[in-house]
């Protein structure tokens, strides 16, 4: 048993919790998580409206009795969604567990500690995860370097950024970024961390509502199959290395792009082509670099099971053989 201040602040058997990933995070992926004894956590803005989200909440309690968690992304867009319904949609249902991410969680504190939610806030720097503790947090995820999706713009790898914000917070932290494995797990708790959130890894998994393609593509990866995409427009995200994406970096290499000019290209509806129907062209799809050591495609319970012993042994076993 692994334990830290994260498994007993969110009552989970491991220090293990899959992040929100949109058009992934549904409740067979969600469930399947949190009854391998780590925290799923499910993807609000994934659901169309805040009703349909109440649907899929009550879905995944009627397949999980254990924890699980929301995760609700604020990102600045043209048409935001009703951000607030959805806040409310999660209080509502009587989710306890909020996974914060993209903007300060501050305005929804209120609600959230209204109904005694537990908000563990995802951000990639720590004045970021420090003023979220300021607001009241419960604990906070630092996403390095690494990571799928928005790794932000300082470009810290998990490597320093997590001993940086576990030393500069009194919240627990849980490292996120690159972790895959045994091995990455008790190097991030090592480093201070408390949990580790993975979301590459968890796509590789059965459970996970993608396109089998993705899954076989994601096994024949390397290290260098992800590309940085909106560098120039300061909004970088980290994607699987596709046509797609080769061609969105060419065109922002020009160094004059402009959002219009990768509008199409980027479009969210197509990527999620690529995760419903599997051709892996047809759009942009999030993986962090960590996807480099995805081998297989296990259940959610081979895969923490594995995890969790795998870490047990090496911390038995091989940190203690280089004692001297
Ligand atoms: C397909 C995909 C979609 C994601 N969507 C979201 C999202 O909507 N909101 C969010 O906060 N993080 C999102 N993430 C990021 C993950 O929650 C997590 O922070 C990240 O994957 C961690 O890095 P790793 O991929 O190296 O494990 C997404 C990740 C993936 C792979």
């Amino acid at each position: 048993m692994l334990k830290t201040r994260i498994t007993e602040l969110f009552g989970i058997e491991h220090p293990v919790i899959q992040g929100g990933m949109q058009w992934v995070g549904y409740a067979e992926l969600v469930s399947a998580v949190s009854n391998a004894g780590a925290l799923g956590i499910l993807t609000a803005l994934t659901q169309p409206t805040p009703e349909d989200l109440a649907k899929e909440i009550e879905r995944t309690r009627e397949m999980t009795d254990k924890p699980f968690g929301v995760n609700l992304t604020v990102l600045p867009t043209i048409n935001p969604p009703p951000y607030e319904e959805y806040a409310q949609a999660i209080v509502g249902s009587g989710v306890k567990i909020v996974e914060t991410a993209g903007r300060s969680p501050e305005p929804f504190m209120e609600l959230f500690k209204e109904y005694d939610v537990k908000v563990i806030h995802k951000c990639t720097s720590v004045r970021h995860a420090l003023k979220a503790q300021s607001v009241g947090v419960s604990a906070i995820t630092i996403d390095g370097f690494e990571c799928a999706g928005h790794p932000g713009e300082d470009d810290i790898p998990s490597l320093v950024l997590l001993p940086q914000a576990a030393e500069a917070l009194d919240v627990p932290v849980a490292g996120c970024g690159g972790f895959s494995d045994a091995k990455s797990m008790v190097a991030a708790l090592a480093l201070g961390g408390e949990a580790i959130v993975m979301g590459t890894r968890f796509m590789a998994t059965q459970e996970a509502g993608i396109h089998q393609n993705v899954k076989e593509k994601m096994t024949e990866a390397d290290e260098l199959s992800t590309n940085l995409m909106f560098r120039t427009m300061h909004n970088t995200a980290r994607v699987f290395k596709n046509s797609v994406s080769d061609q969105v970096v060419e065109i922002e290499s020009t160094g004059t792009a402009t959002f219009e000019d990768v509008k199409d290209l980027v479009a969210g509806q197509r990527g999620r082509v690529v995760f419903e129907e599997g051709d892996l062209e047809h759009g942009i799809w999030s993986a962090g670099i960590s996807v480099a050591r995805v081998k297989d495609v296990p259940t959610c319970k081979e895969m923490v099971s594995r995890l969790v012993s795998e870490a047990e042994e090496i911390i038995d076993g091989r940190l203690q053989s280089v004692k001297a």
